[in-house]
């Protein structure tokens, strides 16, 4: 029997492949996407606390209603937007499945979804496991901000979302207030949703405001907000994330989550529900990744990578174009392989690859990490 493939070109991911390259060659990993240092002791003690309670078995299909409360506090605190824990938040086996759900719940076959590439790697396939069609729009070195006019030319009939996300992985370039009204104006009128990944909300630097959907009450009736608990409390294995979205769009988002994974890990949501009472676990994350990236940005000073500051997330991008003319997923193999430093390329982000002489370095990592890992790029 032959399986005729859903998704033919999708090979292993280019982080499963660098980190295994890494792994090979005994490199500093700077590729992945996550930290190197503990979670909060505090929050495991609560899973463990959880499980000792008898907090075992099927959460609600939604989520556990404290967590639930405790993210409407949250929002409505922060952002100044409400929503129900009732009938509007949902909890997910992290962002991707958020993502996923989303998609699978809106998109029908031939409609358009507007994505921005460099992407993170599961949009396209999610829109297109649906029948979709993903519509690529391209950011550029060495801002990668939105070209709006580029946007709108790409809206047809068939467009049914736009997938934003910021802060922006793999650039670590945010969106201004600016850009969201150009997107409202988009929108306006039509019948098109927007899937905004807010999953590094909090790693936000210089002090800049993290522009969430959320402040723009015009958005939020056509809007699904997805977030990750993984980025901001330092557990990414834990696979715990939210999605808020108006009632009508969260009755079809739960119609499939309940088939998709029906319900997420009890005592993780309940030890989350309590570790959320203190905002200071969330609020000062980003002074800590800030802390972090001038680290390495300052390090990095001496060597021939050329560095724009990243505005958000953990990720640093750095043009190599000084030292090699090579393509940047040759550049990077040489660089784990003879240097033993792994960092991402950023071709693969692009369905139509790129040019461009980038590669994208994490510094979610230990200083004496960053430090050994910049000792090296110094050297090249
Ligand atoms: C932009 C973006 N969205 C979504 C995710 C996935 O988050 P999670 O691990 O909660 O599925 C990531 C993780 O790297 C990400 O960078």
């Amino acid at each position: 029997m032959q399986i005729k493939s859903k998704l033919p070109n999708s090979g292993i991911s280019i982080f499963a492949k660098m980190t295994a390259l890494a792994n090979q060659h005994g490199a500093i990993n700077l590729a992945q996407g996550f930290p190197d240092f503990p979670s909060s002791v505090r929050l495991i003690e609560n899973v463990y606390a959880a499980m000792r309670r008898g907090f075992n078995q099927y959460a609600p299909m939604p989520g556990v209603l404290s967590l639930r409360e405790r993210i409407a506090e949250k929002v409505s605190t922060i952002y100044g937007s409400n929503y129900s824990p009732d009938s509007e938040i949902t909890i997910t086996a992290g962002a991707t499945q958020a993502i996923y759900t989303a998609i699978t719940a809106i998109i029908r076959e031939g409609e358009e979804v507007i994505i921005f590439e460099p992407a993170y790697d599961s949009y396209a396939p999610a829109i297109r496991l649906s029948g979709g069609v993903p519509v690529p729009v391209a950011l550029h070195a060495p801002d990668y901000s939105i070209d709006w006019e580029m946007v709108k030319k790409n809206v047809s009939q068939r467009t049914r979302m736009i997938l934003i996300n910021t802060p922006h992985n793999p650039t670590g370039a945010v969106l201004s207030k600016q850009d969201i009204i150009q997107l409202e104006k988009i929108v306006e009128g039509k019948d098109i949703f927007i899937l905004s990944d807010e999953v590094y909300e909090h790693i936000i630097f210089d002090n800049k405001r993290h522009e969430s959907i959320l402040y723009y009450p015009n958005l939020r009736e056509k809007s699904i907000i997805v977030y990750s608990f993984g980025k901001t409390y330092h557990n990414t294995g834990w696979k715990i994330g939210y999605v808020l979205a108006p009632e009508y769009i969260t009755k079809e988002f739960r119609s499939v989550h309940q088939f998709e994974v029906f319900s997420v890990n009890t005592p993780i949501q309940h030890a989350l529900a309590e570790f959320m009472q203190d905002p200071n676990e969330y609020l000062h994350v980003h002074t800590f990744y800030e802390n972090k990236r001038n680290l390495f940005n300052n390090l990095l000073k001496k060597s021939r990578f050329k560095i724009k500051p990243a505005s958000g997330t953990y990720f640093q991008l750095a043009d190599y174009s000084e030292i090699s003319n090579l393509p940047d997923m040759a550049f990077a193999e040489e660089l784990c392989i003879q240097h033993k430093v792994a960092a991402i390329p950023l071709s693969p982000f692009y369905r139509q690859g790129s040019n461009e002489k980038i590669l994208r370095f994490c510094f979610a990592k230990q200083d004496e990490t960053l430090q050994k890992a910049a000792e090296i790029l110094c050297r090249i």
